[in-house]
Formats: structure tokens, sequence, C-alpha cells
């Protein structure tokens, strides 16, 4: 049988491990296919880069374009990152004819509508299960396996490096800086480590979840995106003494108003939650359909092996339709292009949930009332309130509340009341608390 063959675009962690992978697996690879899958060529940056992995048989170039037209390739696999760098070559492999599996989700979120039409247009395939959660199979899961639900809620902890930061600050009390660093050290964190921290790589995978689980297009501007830098070690000390941990999650839900939440925040979850015991850099999302009820999916979320073998799979269903009709293939976004519908998106002032605030407070009476009268004005009403010891040499003292469910709109304005009372020493913290169904 003839083999199917690859161009692989950039060798690094993702493009190295999947020709490890395909490598080490090829027999067991062509039992499932029936056809060998055979890396022909390979583009890289730097030829004279040493590589660790084996490239017997393989065509090294510089020119990525070349391997993008070459006839002589009958699937390119874009793994060079960056979204300008990128696009064209997805472009360009795709006007040759040739499908394209990637793993570049700021790519996808940021220009997949125009990359899945253009796809359409070329009637070949843009596939992208290793943008998402890594080696986790969540695209194929929100694509076909829950294809019969109506998704009510995904709840993801979609980034490897800021959960692995939150873990260390919560077990060996670390500061934000140093559990960095040391994610830093042991390579879980870029040297801007931006992307992780901010929440924008987290927020490139919910935008693609979002489109995947209600058929919608891919909408990034939509989004509302906090990262964890604002988090102190003494607000996950206190909220694991409230029974809380603190993730960052990425979360997409229908709102109470029927908009369609898209958000990714620190959140407080129940300690007892599956989602709360995932811990270092591992990956979790939890998906609600109406028929499933809740199902949790979890894995390494990044990393050469488990990427590769998302990469793989992908490549794997591809092989399979190339050159059929498109009818036979499952949709990009797993919707027919005529079922996609853009849904109201809900602007976060909609969002009603519990709330953790912690406020820096002068250590006088008084002060405990003056905030309880602003919460009361705006209708929010204090579930727990607790006063913690002062830091040492610290002129005030912290404050912690939790909150019966209120909307965002509301805890906004009062936060801003509250920041600006004497007896405060702002900005206070706020921080969501997610109600997760299981
Ligand atoms: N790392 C992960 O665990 C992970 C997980 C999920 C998704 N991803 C995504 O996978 C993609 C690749 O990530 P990575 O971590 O593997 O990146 P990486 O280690 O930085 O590797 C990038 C590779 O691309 C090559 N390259 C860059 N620009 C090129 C160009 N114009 N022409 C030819 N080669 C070019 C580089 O060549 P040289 O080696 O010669 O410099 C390098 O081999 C990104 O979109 C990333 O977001 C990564």
């Amino acid at each position: 049988m003839d083999p199917v063959r690859i161009g692989i675009l950039g060798l690094g962690t993702v493009g190295g491990g999947t020709v490890s992978l395909l490598r080490r697996n090829a027999e067991s690879l062509q039992r499932r296919l029936g056809r060998p899958l055979k890396v022909s060529r390979v583009a890289v940056n730097d030829p004279n880069k040493p590589r660790s992995v084996e490239l017997e048989g393989i065509d090294v170039t510089t020119d990525a374009e070349a391997v993008c037209t070459d006839p002589e390739v009958d699937i390119v696999v874009e793994l060079v990152g960056g979204v300008d760098n990128a696009e064209p070559l997805v472009r360009k492999a795709l006007n040759s004819g040739k499908p394209v599996v990637t793993a570049n989700k700021a790519l996808l979120a940021e220009r997949g509508n125009e990359l899945f039409r253009y796809a359409g247009e070329q009637g070949v395939d843009l596939a992208f299960e290793a943008a998402v959660a890594g080696g986790i199979p969540i695209i194929k899961a929100l694509r076909e396996g829950l294809a019969g639900n109506r998704i009510q809620s995904v709840h993801a902890i979609a980034n490897g490096t800021a959960n692995y930061i939150l873990s260390r600050m919560r077990t060996e009390a670390m500061a934000f800086d140093d559990a960095l660093t040391e994610a830093q050290e042991l390579g879980y964190a870029e040297l801007d480590p931006t992307f992780d921290v901010d929440g924008i790589d987290a927020a490139h995978k919910l935008a693609l979840i979002a489109a995947v689980a209600f058929g919608a297009p891919i909408n990034y501007e939509a989004l509302t995106i906090e990262g964890i830098r604002p988090i102190t070690a003494e607000d996950i000390a206190f909220a694991d003494e409230m029974g809380y941990r603190i993730k960052l999650l990425a979360i997409t839900k229908h709102g109470p108003d029927g908009g369609i939440e898209l958000r990714v925040q620190p959140a407080l979850v129940r300690t007892d939650t599956m989602l709360a015991s995932v811990e270092g850099v591992f990956n979790a999302v939890q998906v609600i359909g109406d028929a499933v009820g809740p199902t949790l999916y979890y894995g390494p979320g990044a990393g050469a092996d488990p990427t590769a073998s998302a990469v793989v799979g992908d490549l794997v269903d591809v092989a399979r339709t190339l050159g059929a009709p498109p009818q036979y293939r499952v949709p990009y976004l797993g919707f027919h292009a005529e079922g996609m519908q853009e849904p109201r998106w809900a602007p976060i002032e909609e969002v009603e949930t519990e709330y953790y605030l912690r406020l820096q407070a002068q250590d006088q009476p008084g002060v405990l009332a003056q905030v309880t009268r602003i919460l009361a004005e705006e209708g929010i009403s204090i579930e727990a309130m607790r006063q913690k010891e002062p830091r040492p040499e610290a002129s005030d003292v912290p404050v912690v509340l939790l909150t019966h469910t209120t909307r965002e709109r509301a805890m906004r304005r009062a936060l801003d009341a509250i920041d600006r009372l004497d007896v405060i020493n702002g900005p206070s913290q706020m921080i969501r608390l997610e109600e997760v169904e299981e």
C-alpha cells in the first residue's frame, strides 16, 4: 500500500514529538489505517541545530513554503507556531489542495473563521485537536462523541503552567513570583510567561471550545480574560480554610439572561470537586450535556508526546478521508456550515455568581459596618465574613467575605464604593466562585 506522505513544518517540542511518535508506533498506525504514515519532509528555521529526533530518510529544508506546495506531500502539519508566521503557510498548503493538521490555538482563535472558510472553499480538511488541552481529545469528544447533546457548560483547566503555579502557591505557600520562577526553571513556563499567566493561552483554547460546543463562529473578541498574577498565597490559604481551591478556569455556559458566557478567570471551586483535585501541569475539561449530564476529561495538556498524540490522532482521521467529498467528513467545528449560528455573547456584567472578596481594612471600629452597608445597598448579601490576623507591621487587616449569588454589575459597583472608603486600602481582591455540578 502506498504511504500517506506527511510534510511537517517545525521540529520543535511538538514537531519533534510527532516525528518520534510516528516512527515509534508506525506498525500499529499502519494496522489502524491500512496504509503507512510516512514523514517525507520537514521544514525548520535552523538546519544546523542539533535534533534529538531520528531524521533518517526525511528531507530537511528551511523552505517551509516548498513543503506546502510539494506534490509529493499529501498532508501538511503546521507546528511552527505564531500567527503571522503560520497563517501564510497554512493558506499555501490549503491552496495547494492539501489538508492541514495544526496545534496552533493562537492562529485559529484569531484567524480561524477565515481559515476554515478558505479550507472549505478548497474542499480540504483543517484539523486542530492538538490546539486544545494537549493530549486530551476534547475536540473529538465535543464534535462527535457528544453530538447528541445540547451543551450546557464547559469548565476547563486549560493551562498547565498556570495550574502548576497555583498548585505550588498552595502546597508550598509560595509567592506568585517564586512559583513562576520555579516553573520557568523546570521548563513549564516560557521566559515570557504572559500567554500562560495572563490567561491568553487558555482564552485561545476557550474560543475554540465554545465554537465546537455551541456551533458558533470563533469569537475571541467576545472573551473576558483575567490571569493569575493578582492572586496571592494569602488568598489561596484563605480559600483553602473555607473549603475552596483557586483555579484558572476557562468557562463557557448559558448565562442567566440567555447569552453565552465566555470568560477565563481565576475562580474558587469547592475542594471536594474533581476539578479542584487537578494539580500541577495537568489539564481537565468538564462538559455538561443535556442528555449525558456532567462528563470530565483529564490528562496532560502539553509536552512533546501528549501533544503529538493529538496531532497523530488527527493525521489518522485526515488520512482516512483523503480525497473524500467534504460531506463525508466531520465539519471543522462539528456543525454543518448552514447550522452555524452567532449567539448573543453575554457581557461580563450579566454573570451571576458568588464572590470571594478580600479587603484590606484599617483596624478601627465601624469599618465593617460601612462595608456591609454598601453591599446591602447593592442588594448583596453576605454568606461568611472573617477578619484575619494583621500581617506583621501592616497598618491594615485582611477581611475576607463570601457573598451569596449576585450580579457582576452590582458587585463591581459595590467594590468601587468600598475601595473609595478612607478606611479601606484598595484595590480589594475579588474572585468569582464557580459552582461546578458533578
Ligand atoms: N509545546 C507544547 O507542549 C504545545 C502544546 C500544544 C500546542 N502547542 C502548539 O504547537 C505549536 C508548536 O509549538 P512548539 O512548542 O513545538 O514550538 P517550538 O518548540 O518553538 O518549535 C517551533 C519549530 O518551528 C520551526 N520554525 C519556526 N518558524 C519557522 C519557519 N518559518 N519555517 C520553518 N520552520 C520554522 C522552528 O525551527 P528551529 O528548530 O530551526 O528553530 C522550530 O523547530 C505552537 O503553535 C504551539 O502553540 C505546543
